[in-house]
């Protein structure tokens, strides 16, 4: 229980590293949470023009939901650690996203940080689950609308294909069903823009948005 908890407040604080901000700091760039959707995540780091700023952002807030889960995944046996705390550190780097401990507890909405604890649970779920974020994307250009199509379809790809490519762990699935929650909660905006037209779309200038 105490390595359980030790490993819950580590992944939280991990999480609550804004990567959107730092990188954005670090590479002399506008903060994104002063324009565009005022998030701080990759989508709105692109829309300060440098594609390169927004990847590395994806890439550091998706590790940072990956790395506390395959951590518990490799090596947390010997201390007791299994599923039911990869399904919590997951969370708690995601929830740490979501209310940064070091920003005011005002984060972004979880997108690149949910895929990476999906990847740390199963690469292949990773993989399917950005399959059907990239479909949604590619059809629609609406970033916003791919990412909760994506967080819905994850706990629904992990159940169906339980059994030949995974065991699917009751909490596991839990988590992700709370992230997906989470996720959409807290696209709120986005969706009064989807069903009002006003949503920007991906290669659009994105002054307008938010
Ligand atoms: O990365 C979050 C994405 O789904 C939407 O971001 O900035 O358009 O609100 P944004």
């Amino acid at each position: 229980v105490v390595y359980s908890a030790l490993a819950v407040v580590a992944a939280y604080l991990l999480g609550s590293l804004s990567f959107a901000v730092l990188v954005s700091r670090a590479m002399g760039l506008s903060d994104p949470r002063t324009f565009g959707s005022k998030n701080p995540g990759a989508t709105n780091v692109l829309r300060s023009g440098s594609k390169a700023a927004a990847i590395v952002t994806l890439l550091l807030d998706a590790a940072k939901g990956w790395l506390p889960v395959v951590l518990v995944r490799w090596w947390g046996a010997p201390y007791g650690l299994e599923e039911g705390t990869q399904a919590l550190v997951g969370l708690a780097a995601f929830a740490g996203h979501l209310w940064p401990v070091f920003f005011g507890f005002k984060g972004g909405k979880g997108v690149a940080t949910a895929l990476g604890v999906l990847v740390g649970v199963s690469g292949w779920l990773g993989l399917a689950t950005l399959g059907a974020w990239l479909v949604v994307v590619f059809l629609s250009r609406y970033v916003s609308l791919a990412s909760m199509a994506a967080a819905l379809f994850a706990p629904a790809f992990y159940l169906l294909a339980s059994g030949p490519l995974w065991y699917a762990d009751h909490r596991v699935a839990a988590a992700m069903g709370a992230m997906a929650a989470l996720l959409v909660w807290r696209h709120q905006e986005n969706i009064g823009r989807l069903v009002r037209g006003t949503e920007s779309k991906l290669g659009q200038s994105k002054a307008k948005a938010g």
